[in-house]
């Protein structure tokens, strides 16, 4: 007995009105159907399908390596789908075959779980995922018969009576793998859309003596996304159980509801995080680290004790005991060592600053290697780009640059190397040497009162 899972995710999602696939929008920092996959997962399916079909290439690039993804090319409804992934799949009598939508990102593996169980336990054809909803518009309705399910009816198709029944369909269903296969085989598309509906093989086993089970599942868990309205809806679900799953694990979070911590995030326990703040991709927060307020992080490693206020860091490594901020950017491609700082207003691109180096006003930095307890004057401009080409800087250990210098690449400022302030440097400095690059200052003594006297004639 082999579980698989099948993700249906050939639609476009038509009433998003977006030209990209449905489940490819984005909640807490990951596809709608990646949720599906992970929840499949978690489930405990031992092999993964995913119909593709609208944008088959970017769904499936988003879905991990060992998903086998089969193209529907033709979108002629879940029934349809649902046979076309079927051929991907071996099929054994006893096998259980897992079928989700692309679209239900808060369906927990744990719900998932008890569906499969409980299909397997009562020998099931079919267990369908049902939930209940106030207002049941656009679902397919649970109709039972003497309590059993009988049918599941599209809204569009029901009878006044049958829109009247608040019990819906996830689209989330448990068959026996080898039971389903035949009963796609003999599916109609006589409805309203012309579609071969997947719902219709639960009437078909229903009508033929086989049994049809019902699992009901909490309402928030079936809330599948049809709009951007629902999308946000679902999104500010999952973000509340990331950051609840965080503060379990020890994290401390000053705001959790201006908190977005995206599903690729971690953080170690004793992480601070301040009020605005927004972890992206595949960032990480170590140990007594403090992030914001205002912070946007994005695939970015932020070391213990590491301080990083009011600033935008991307594809960064910020070091243990490092400070980053008020109004810094740092680029991808930018480690700064333990003990570091980037001030106000300082931008980094594909940089290292050393250990205990400081970047401390006004400054851009690209292209760079700064060495142990340098010191980079305010106003300091790295000119890496030629027009053409960019071009690396070096800056050795313990040097000091003036304010207001321009280091034009490529060049090398040798270990404990000083520049004057306002010094344009194009060529390298030797170890300890001072270099000053810039007019010498002159003086014109009275200019003031025979500036003065001039304009008092001009003016006669
Ligand atoms: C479906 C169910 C409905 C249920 C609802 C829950 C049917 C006929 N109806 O309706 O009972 O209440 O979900 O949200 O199944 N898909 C394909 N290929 C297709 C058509 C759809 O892969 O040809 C995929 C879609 O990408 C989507 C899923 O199947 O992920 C469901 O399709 P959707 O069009 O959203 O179905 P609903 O009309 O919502
Ligand atoms: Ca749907």
């Amino acid at each position: 007995m082999t579980l698989t899972a099948m993700l249906l995710a050939a639609g476009k999602g038509t009433r998003m009105k977006s030209e990209r696939a449905k489940v490819l929008a984005e909640a807490a920092g990951s596809p709608l159907v990646l949720w599906m996959y992970e929840a499949a997962v978690r489930a405990g399916a031992e092999s993964i399908v995913a119909v593709v079909g609208y944008q088959a290439d970017e769904v499936a690039a988003v879905l991990p390596g060992d998903v086998i993804t089969v193209e529907q090319t033709e979108l002629l409804g879940t029934g349809h789908a649902a046979a076309v992934g079927l051929k991907a799949i071996d099929t054994r009598p006893g096998d259980t075959l897992l079928v989700l939508p692309g679209d239900m990102p808060l369906i927990r593996g744990e719900t998932l779980r008890r569906l499969v169980d409980h299909h397997e336990a009562t020998s099931a054809a079919a267990t369908v995922l049902s939930v209940e909803v106030d207002d049941p518009t656009g679902y397919g309705r649970i109709v039972r018969s003497n309590g059993s399910v009988a049918a599941i009816v599209e809204h569009r198709d029901a009878s006044r009576a049958e829109l009247e029944i608040t019990e819906i369909n996830t689209s989330v269903y448990a068959f026996a793998a080898t039971e389903l296969g035949s009963a796609l085989d003999g599916l109609g598309n006589h409805n309203d859309q012309g579609e071969f509906y997947l719902t219709d093989v639960v009437g078909q086993f229903a009508a033929g003596g086989n049994r049809v089970e019902a699992v009901l599942a909490d309402a928030e868990e079936g809330a599948g996304v049809n709009s951007h309205a629902q999308l946000a809806g679902v999104a500010a679900q999952l973000r509340a159980r990331i950051n609840q799953f965080w503060m379990d694990q020890g994290v401390w979070l000053e705001d959790p509801a201006t908190t977005y911590i995206d599903a690729g995030v971690t953080l170690e326990a004793d992480a601070m995080v301040y009020a605005g703040t927004h972890l992206r991709g595949a960032t990480h927060v170590a140990a007594g680290a403090q992030v914001g307020p205002e912070v946007h992080a994005t695939d970015t490693t932020i070391g213990p004790g590491a301080r990083v206020w009011y600033s935008v860091v991307r594809g960064a490594e910020i070091g243990a005991a490092a400070e980053v901020g008020p109004y810094v950017s740092l680029r991808p491609g930018t480690t700064l060592e333990e003990g570091s700082k980037a001030g106000t207003f300082v931008e980094i691109k594909n940089s290292v600053v050393g250990p205990g180096s400081k970047v401390p006003h006004l400054a851009y930095v690209g292209d760079t290697e700064i060495g142990v307890g340098a010191n980079v004057g305010a106003g300091t401009i790295v000119a890496n780009y030629d027009g053409y080409e960019k071009h690396r800087t070096k800056i050795g250990d313990g040097v000091k640059i003036g304010s207001n210098n321009v280091l034009v690449a490529p060049v090398a400022l040798g270990d404990e190397a000083w520049t004057g302030a306002g010094s344009i440097i194009t060529r390298d400095v030797a170890p300890g040497a001072l270099a000053v690059s810039r007019s010498a200052q002159s003086e014109i003594p009275g200019y003031a009162a025979r500036r003065r006297a001039r304009a008092e004639r001009e003016s006669r």
